[in-house]
């Protein structure tokens, strides 16, 4: 009996007789030879079948093998440089032996070119190809790296609820559901717990899916993301600023260390994730303003003028944050937006209340905002007075007021958008690629 491997393994085999099973991803001829690549999940192989070697039957039952076919091949792993389709590259299959589990007639996928939406139609199918395959294990490794290096330095993961009763967030954009009866609404955020369990156990996270109902169609946006939320006790802006460069500047480093196959396979110029050097760029809201305000006066393009357009007090729209992004050549924290634009629980700047002790990190290569985070309101009567004047009942925040009577501290916590994270590391156009399946303002199927 030949052993069962894992293509990912591959090397290891070499000179031995193994077992794959997988599926059929490609398949062409030449004389005598059938080329047929199987992929199983963790690799793609060249599996060769030759006519001459072969019992009859097996080798027209090879030849007629079409895309996605499910199959169980056995043969001998032999190294051969010119395998270069195969993932690791450089290794083959001499096929002995082959079991047709399923003949696939008609997959809707081709090599050819699709277009996008026909292809977000059939996303149950595409996350088979090998683009969307790399990326979603360079997204796994990222989710997992976040995770180790949180877990490595003393924080605790601390699940927070998807039904709340309460905005965490913008009330503008939230989900709302029939909770027997009573309205309540899907999680912007899973912050305002993490609060509450950071009182508990001094520095948390959550990461999870959180849900946004913006009416925005960008490249930006999904309605449902997952996103990372360390909160830390004691802890000021510049120490969240130095905690957020060091966990981004790990995954990126584990990236570029585990994924050069699959970063090669979608075509990412790496140079640029390996000029990612610490510390990140600091920049306060009013410098990236008036920086804004330079470009405008300078350029004489009415296209570029509209779009850099900027008065102080207003947030920032994409080409604002692609600007600011561009004048350094590595990750960018904005810090110290209006009070005005950012949410009711940031911790006003002292003697400057119309700012607050908010960063934004925006990446690199026109990726925007990534992740956003503040220093907390700690002070009873005024966070009592921001859940009024925002018009928040304060029934629903009473909890929440309560963890400034019982022990409040200054503490601080940040929000990293996965998806969006992805998509900078992988270089994607697009969030929809990030996640396996998107949804977004025109889709939620399959
Ligand atoms: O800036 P946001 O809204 O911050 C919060 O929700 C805070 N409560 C986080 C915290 O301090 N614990 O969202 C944080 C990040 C953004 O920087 C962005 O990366 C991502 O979440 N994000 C989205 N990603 C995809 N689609 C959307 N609609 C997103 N909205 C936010
Ligand atoms: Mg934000």
């Amino acid at each position: 009996m030949a052993t069962t491997i894992s293509i990912h393994d591959i090397a290891a085999y070499e000179g031995q007789e193994v077992t794959v099973r997988g599926w059929v991803y490609d398949r062409t001829d030449k004389g005598k030879l059938q080329f047929i690549m199987v992929r199983d999940g963790s690799g793609i192989v060249q599996v060769v079948a030759y006519g001459p070697e072969l019992p009859e039957e097996m080798y027209a039952a090879a030849s007629k093998l079409t895309q996605e076919s499910s199959v169980i091949v056995t043969g001998t792993v032999k190294s051969n440089p010119k395998a270069k389709k195969s993932l690791p590259e450089g290794f083959e299959i001499g096929l002995k032996d082959l079991q047709v589990v399923q003949m696939v007639e008609d997959y809707p996928i081709t090599p050819k070119e699709h277009g996008t939406e026909f292809l977000m139609d059939n996303r149950h199918l595409w996350v088979r190809s090998s683009r969307q395959w790399a990326i979603l294990r360079i997204r796994a490794t990222i989710e997992r790296e976040l995770r180790n290096y949180l877990d490595d330095r003393g924080f605790l993961l601390v699940d927070t609820p998807i039904l709340t009763p309460a905005a965490g967030e913008n009330t503008t954009t939230l989900f709302q559901i029939d909770y027997f009866g009573e309205p309540a609404f899907l999680a912007q955020t899973g912050q305002l717990y993490n609060e509450a369990n950071m009182a508990a156990f001094g520095k948390v996270y959550c990461f999870g899916p959180t849900f946004r109902a913006e009416k925005s169609k960008t490249r930006r946006h999904l309605m449902e993301f997952w996103m990372l939320e360390p909160e830390i006790a004691h802890c000021s802006l510049e120490d969240l600023m130095a905690l957020e460069e060091q966990l981004i500047a790990h995954v990126v480093e584990v990236v570029l260390k585990k994924h050069r196959d699959e970063l090669a396979l979608i075509e990412r110029d790496i140079s640029k994730l390996e000029a990612i050097k610490l510390p990140f760029a600091r920049i306060s809201y009013d410098e990236a303003v008036a920086h804004l305000q330079k470009l405008y006066a300078e350029t004489d393009d009415p296209e570029q003028k509209a779009l850099l357009k900027i008065e102080w007090g207003e947030d920032f729209g994409s080409p604002h944050e692609t600007a600011i992004a561009e004048m350094f050549d590595r990750p960018v924290f904005v810090y110290h937006y209006p009070t005005a634009v950012k949410a009711f629980y940031m911790q006003p700047v002292e003697g400057r209340p119309e700012v607050c002790r908010s960063v934004d990190l925006l990446a690199p290569e026109g990726y925007g905002e990534i992740t956003g985070g503040s220093e907390r309101i700690f002070d009873a009567a005024l966070l009592e007075e921001r859940v009024a004047s925002i018009g928040l009942p304060r029934e629903a925040y009473a909890w929440y007021l309560d963890l400034r009577r019982y022990g409040s501290v200054p503490h601080a916590g940040f929000g990293l958008g996965l998806e969006r994270t992805v998509a900078w590391l992988c270089g994607l156009s697009h969030v929809r690629e990030t996640i396996p399946y998107a949804r977004m303002l025109n889709r939620n199927y399959p």
